[in-house]
């Protein structure tokens, strides 16, 4: 297969962990006998840095050509103190989420068996979670009206029936090939958005009469990702509350440094590790490059190779179950970036087809 894949490392960790994803892809390209082609762009404060914006014109471009986009994170700590800052490296995400349409962001929180004793949550509260959410990325108060004088501020938060609908019937087509639950997170008991939120997944709800629906409200829905998390199978929500319910959620397996994400859209596909950019770790060779790695597996399902996607998930977990980790899930490990990358690459290459170890297995808890 010939595919020409977008690679936007980004900021602080971005391009150390992303080094290490194109290391796996490439290793899989040869594995399997695919072809694929890697153009980088620039995006976020290495992009205000070069071009004085954080999203250049070139840059959407090179996205919007490419068969699928690998992106590592995006921030700078320069920025974030200053409230009066015009042009910020987070603009530069956001505005390619919008130019793209990448309605749909996708979040999976898997538990690895190895890692369950890292998780600061019990083993009996943990145990058996596997719940993905859908988060809305191109709405609501992010993308509303905003402004300010010297004494007052707004942002606007709308959402139109459209926005609602098309992300929820593909929550509603997740939920009906895994556990066929969907539960809408809002705040319909004050917020008018959540109460159309409501009113559209009920409907949409009719057609799926397989999937059960459950309604919470986001304040309860934050407690219980942390104290209930095997209730959850999808969790659909709107922006913001997904932005924030997901990093709390990413506490569950042990490591944010775990968590993949794809944001699916009217365009080309966005793949990016859920981390930020990490500023403290960067060029230290010790940010966890799993997440991107595993983000790196979701593209390759977005491309129908399975088995390539399969493959790097098992090993993968065969690199947690064999305590190969960086520091953030073992603080004593001086294991880097790069050896992670080079230890994926190896099993890549001398897999010979058989099976590794299964992904999970809940026999020991
Ligand atoms: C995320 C990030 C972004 C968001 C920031 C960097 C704008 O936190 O992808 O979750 O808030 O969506
Ligand atoms: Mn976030």
């Amino acid at each position: 297969m010939r595919k020409n894949i977008a690679v936007l490392p980004g900021d602080g960790i971005g391009p150390e962990v992303i080094k290490e994803a194109v290391k796996v892809m490439t290793a899989i390209a040869e594995k399997f006998s695919h072809d694929f082609t890697f153009n980088y762009g620039d995006i976020g404060a290495v992009s205000i840095d070069n071009h004085g914006i954080p999203l250049t014109a070139s840059t959407i471009t090179l996205c919007e050509e490419a068969d699928a986009i690998l992106f590592g994170a995006i921030g700078d700590p320069k920025y974030d103190n200053d409230p009066n800052a015009k042009v910020r490296p987070e603009q530069g995400l956001l505005g390619l989420r919008k130019s793209l349409g990448l309605f749909a962001n996708i979040r999976p929180v898997t538990v690895y068996e190895s890692l369950i004793h890292r998780s600061p949550l019990r083993a009996d509260i943990i145990k058996g979670v596997d719940f993905v959410v859908y988060r809305e990325l191109t709405g609501g108060i992010y993308f509303g009206d905003k402004g300010r004088d010297e004494t007052s501020a707004y942002d606007h938060c709308v959402y139109t029936a459209e926005e609602i609908d098309r992300i929820s019937i593909m929550a509603f087509k997740a939920a009906a090939s895994r556990n066929k639950k969907v539960t809408l997170v809002d705040k319909a008991n004050v917020l008018e958005t959540s109460r159309l939120w409501r009113e559209r997944v009920q409907e949409i709800a009719k057609s799926f009469p397989e999937v059960t629906v459950e309604l919470m409200f986001v304040d309860n829905a934050a407690m219980q990702i942390i104290q209930n998390p095997s209730n959850f199978d999808v969790v659909l929500t709107e922006n913001m509350f997904g932005d924030i319910l997901s990093d709390a959620a990413s506490v569950i397996p042990g490591s944010m440094g775990l968590l993949p994400s794809a944001s699916i859209g009217l365009k080309t596909s966005l793949f990016e590790p859920i981390h930020g950019s990490y500023p403290q770790a960067a060029g230290k060779n010790i940010a966890n490059p799993l997440a991107t790695i595993l983000s790196a597996s979701m593209l390759l399902e977005q491309f129908d190779l399975f088995d390539e996607a399969q493959l790097i998930r098992e090993i993968v977990n065969l690199s947690l179950t064999t305590s190969y980790v960086t520091p953030d899930i073992d603080p004593e490990s001086t294991i880097g970036t790069t050896d992670i990358g080079d230890y994926i690459v190896k099993a890549i290459q001398e897999n010979n087809n058989s099976p590794i170890a299964p992904l999970r297995s809940d026999s020991s808890l």
